[in-house]
């Protein structure tokens, strides 16, 4: 077969009208995403709105983490990975010379497919970011609205030095969500938010994400365009639902994982795996010259 996944998935699940260029957050004009030799990803255009939910959907394994992790530099912590394109935001490529992946990330916040909490309290982990920026005063306030913006705050306002780790699975992800929202980032990324928790904290946090996009731009790797849409969206303008161009043929199994590293590996790379560091990058300048937040 040899063609890309692109067509017919893309045929089958573009959904709403094309933006109009004015309103992008983040513009992606991908050629090829590469974990070493392996061409993970090609050719992928993508526009993300602002104000709105975009869902990056595609089978098991055809490059959509590695496409929404491009997006804020994640990928920069693993090992061998490069990528042919560009990522503009702001009106720069984030890959452009000189841009610290520090400040895009303080733009382009992320929350990850596992709820990956800090060993540390509640508000300690909502504080995370904002301590790495420096900003010392109103941490307390701060600290409240993300959890209020997270819709968390009711359930945890009484244990906010009790260990994040107590916290439910669907409390810890909602967490990992206010943490990301507490650096007022412009866009948030978000992995499968919902893939590992059970039904009614899913409800939860489809809820908060249809709330989040007044206030956010949401570009989401699911499953359930639902999800994307929204609980009670149905009426509203829908999503754009992005499928990815797989770098394999068809033929060769794409959704497949064969021909990887070995696993142990992979693990070691996932850059979900550690907290985030405040240090710069490859060609790197001090952080807040380029994408502060606002
Ligand atoms: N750290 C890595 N090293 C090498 N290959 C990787 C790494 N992460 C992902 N891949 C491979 O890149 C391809 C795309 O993976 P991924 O973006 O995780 O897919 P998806 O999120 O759509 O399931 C897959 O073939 C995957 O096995
Ligand atoms: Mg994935």
């Amino acid at each position: 077969m040899g063609r890309p996944l692109r067509p017919e998935v893309g045929a089958a699940v573009r959904l709403g009208e094309a933006p109009p260029a004015t309103d992008a957050a983040v513009e992606l004009r991908l050629k090829s995403l590469y974990y070493g030799d392996f061409r993970a990803v090609r050719d992928t255009d993508l526009t993300i709105r602002r104000h709105s939910v975009t869902a990056l959907i595609g089978p098991s394994g055809c490059g959509k983490s590695t496409v929404l992790r491009s997006i804020n530099r994640m990928n920069d912590l693993v090992r061998g990975f490069r990528l042919d394109g560009e990522v503009r935001f702001r009106g720069r490529d984030v890959y452009g010379k000189g841009v610290d992946p520090a400040a895009v990330r303080r733009g382009i916040g992320m929350v990850f497919q596992q709820p990956n909490p800090f060993a540390m309290s509640v508000a300690r982990n909502v504080a995370f970011g904002l301590r790495l920026n420096g900003v010392r005063g109103g941490l307390d306030d701060k600290v409240e609205q993300a959890l209020r913006g997270a819709a968390l705050w009711d359930e945890v306002k009484d244990g906010l030095h009790k260990s994040a780790l107590a916290l439910s699975g669907g409390q810890q992800q909602r967490l990992c969500i206010a943490r990301a929202i507490a650096t007022e980032p412009e866009v948030v990324l978000m992995d499968e938010p919902c893939s590992a928790i059970d039904p009614v904290a899913t409800l939860k946090i489809e809820e908060l994400i249809a709330a989040l996009k007044a206030k956010y731009t949401i570009a989401i790797v699911t499953h359930n365009l639902q999800q994307a849409r929204g609980p009670g969206e149905s009426t509203r303008p829908e999503p754009v639902a992005t499928p990815i161009s797989c770098a394999r043929r068809a033929s060769a199994g794409c959704p497949t994982r064969a021909g990887l590293g070995d696993s142990r590996r992979r693990r070691r790379s996932r850059p979900d795996a550690r907290p985030p560091r405040g240090g710069r990058g490859r060609g790197s300048r001090p952080a807040g010259a380029w994408g502060a937040a606002r």
